[in-house]
């Protein structure tokens, strides 16, 4: 059933671009952080687009949506989806194109007059991206039991700003209860978001594991003082110890090379004046790898060199973890499942891991799981030159259809 059916590349373009208006910057892309007000417009204008589908939709207390479109049998949904928060300076694609090509490939079904034997469910998580709100995937974590909801409800975003406050002072709470979900499996529709499939000439990534993730916010407290006046070694300068940190991040990721990336992406001091040694600085330190064993190393590393340096420069440390996840391997037979399809439309394809965090990534707690990737022009994200060819958002969006209809069977 279903073998010959497409989706409507024009009709997912076409959604693409509307709900990339909300939140657009003037240069393009996007600017939707997680439970902002452009949040709750995105919001409102995709749970429409699943009703106008005959979607039953529901919510649940971390304001995760759900539009749940019944099976011949009762029982736990195949479910797809992704995010439509996006970073400050996000594309049209990242996230939304999980979302909507999971909406695309439902009405394709419902033209078709087709009923699955499972339930089908396309889900829209709550602040994944983690740039207000750390850490990143926080809806999903939340969805799978991963932290309590409590917790994730008092935290606070980089603007002050309480999510459970958030999520109120947008109507998006909802009554669903969270941390025991029932799905059949997952599958999630994502751009690269980075170059390998660009260089490589393939047109679409069968995922085989996210690689590690963690941040930390360091909080460094010196003595301000006479830029002029003040001899070096009396200065007790938070300004420069926290670009010695950047520094150094640079220095070790590279030295351990392989997959291992770190990145220092905020960074504030004070006063931040030309002639005053900065006595507060605060910022983020962002460390990745495939391997959980070299991801540990980094971080021992840099805890070892924050340390150190504190001490030669007479100033106060704290730190706080804002996330940590080790990699996550996807179900070997759902990868396999991701390939196979690919194949079957005629399209070259390329198992890989992924570089960035991803909702499916909480979801392979719970069920099996795997993502397609569809390539990134000039491996661009988290930039609003994000681009994707709509050919290939197409070939996408057709193997999402026949991955959800196999596994619905
Ligand atoms: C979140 O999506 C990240 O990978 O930073
Ligand atoms: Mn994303
Ligand atoms: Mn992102």
């Amino acid at each position: 059933m279903g073998d010959s059916l497409t989706i409507s590349g024009p009709r997912l373009m076409a959604r693409l671009q509307t709900l990339g208006e909300i939140g657009a910057l003037p240069g393009g892309g996007v600017c939707r952080l997680a439970l902002s007000e452009e949040d709750r417009q995105g919001r409102e204008r995709v749970l429409a687009w699943m009703h106008d589908l005959g979607l039953e939709v529901s919510s649940d207390a971390m304001g995760n949506l759900f539009g749940l479109r019944p099976g011949l049998e009762a029982g736990p949904p195949v479910m797809t989806g992704s995010h439509i928060d996006t970073v400050r300076t996000g594309g049209l694609y990242d996230g939304n194109l999980g979302v909507l090509a999971g909406l695309e490939a439902i009405e394709t079904l419902n033209d078709a007059g087709i009923t699955t034997r499972r339930p089908l469910c396309v889900a829209v998580f709550t602040n994944e991206e983690g740039a207000r709100f750390a850490p990143d995937m926080m809806g999903s974590l939340v969805y799978v039991g991963g932290m309590p909801l409590e917790e994730a409800l008092a935290t606070r975003g980089i603007d002050g700003e309480r999510v459970g406050d958030c999520l109120d002072a947008i109507d998006a709470r909802g009554s669903d209860p969270v941390g025991a979900p029932d799905v059949h499996a997952f599958v999630e529709l994502h751009v690269e978001q980075g170059p390998v499939l660009e260089e490589t000439g393939v047109t679409l990534g069968a995922v085989e594991k996210v690689q590690g993730i963690s941040w930390t916010e360091f909080t460094f407290t010196g003595t301000s003082n006479h830029a002029g006046t003040t001899p070096m070694r009396l200065r007790h300068d938070a300004g420069y110890a926290a670009m010695a940190t950047a520094t150094f991040v640079r220095e070790l990721v590279t030295r351990i090379g392989g997959d291992q990336v770190g990145t220092v992406g905020s960074l504030e001091i004070a006063p931040n004046l030309v002639n005053v040694v900065a006595n507060h600085a605060r910022f983020t330190v962002d460390l990745r790898n495939t391997v959980n064993q070299q991801l540990a190393m980094a971080e021992q590393e840099l805890a070892d060199f924050v340390a150190r340096l504190a001490g030669q420069e007479g100033i106060q440390v704290e730190r706080r973890t804002l996330a940590r996840f080790d990699p996550v391997p996807f179900d070997p037979a759902m990868v396999d499942l991701v390939e196979k399809q690919a194949h079957a439309l005629g399209h070259s394809v390329m198992r890989m891991p992924s570089g960035a965090g991803h909702d499916a990534q909480m979801l392979a707690r719970v069920c099996p799981t795997s993502m397609i990737f569809v390539p990134s022009v000039g491996g661009i994200s988290h930039n609003i030159h994000e681009f994707t060819s709509p050919e290939d958002l197409e070939a996408g969006a057709n193997v999402l259809l026949q991955v959800l209809l196999a596994l619905s069977e």
